[in-house]
């Protein structure tokens, strides 16, 4: 298959897990927390035409992208300084593994998006088929640090991760296209850890929040309470 044609089918999985998530999860009155990425823009699309027939809601976005897509689709919104606690957060993800952990971060939205899903009763991530796996960790694992002395958190990052055994983590500054450094949300920088694969989700979750300087990171553990996978033919299947 070409890549063109993959993506086409990507993009019609994507569509069908966002249109699913929407149809299966969400109902009158609730207040939703609304993810970063793709499928979530989706998601937001779908959610965007709900309100304009007649859905109520509130959301809450995770990323400065997505509230201004909901905001141009008229879909209401609230800051945190309104509403503290959510009824439902819908995300996509860059892998989820058989138990529903995942990583996510490919759009640098990680910080926002564990907050939003942390604040929620419920967590629900929408995937295509190329991003369920039986283990984690081919997809980098996005580290937000701070900028100030990210070189030294990196090293520190490197030494914790070899002790977890990982060799020799590679850890890459995340870029834009012009070679700068990628910006957050929040102003801080992403590294990318290329680890190959994740045997110990929940002991690598807790030990890299103790590293000076990570702020957070990509991988979600016990976190997605369902996950709804679309297909490219349209059809869904929720986990
Ligand atoms: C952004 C994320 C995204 O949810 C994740 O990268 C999936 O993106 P997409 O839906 O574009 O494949 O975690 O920080």
């Amino acid at each position: 298959m070409s890549d063109a044609a993959a993506r086409t089918d990507q993009d019609r999985a994507k569509q069908a897990a966002a249109d699913a998530a929407l149809k299966e999860f969400v109902r009158d009155g609730m207040v939703l927390g609304l993810g970063s990425g793709s499928t979530s823009l989706r998601f937001v699309r779908a959610l965007g035409a709900a309100v304009a027939q007649g859905l109520e809601v509130t959301a809450v976005p995770s990323s400065t992208t997505t509230r201004e897509l909901a905001f141009e689709l008229g879909v209401p919104l609230a800051t945190f300084a309104e509403v503290q606690h959510l009824d439902l957060t819908i995300d996509g993800a860059d892998e989820v593994d058989p138990d529903g952990n995942m990583l996510k971060g490919g759009g640098g939205s990680l910080l926002w998006e564990r907050i939003v899903a942390g604040a929620s009763d419920r967590m629900v991530a929408m995937v295509d088929p190329s991003k369920t796996v039986e283990r984690l960790g081919a997809f980098p694992l996005a580290i937000e640090v701070v900028r100030f002395g990210w070189e030294s958190t990196r090293a520190s990052l490197e030494r914790t991760l070899a002790a977890l055994g990982h060799p020799e983590p590679k850890l890459v500054l995340r870029t834009n296209t012009d070679g700068s450094p990628f910006t957050t949300d929040s102003g801080n920088h992403i590294l990318d850890a290329h680890l190959g694969a994740i045997d110990n989700p929940l002991e690598l979750d807790a030990r890299i929040n103790w590293v000076p300087g990570a702020v957070e990171h990509g991988l979600f553990t016990g976190v997605a309470k369902a996950v709804v996978l679309g297909r490219p033919d349209g059809s869904h299947e929720v986990r």
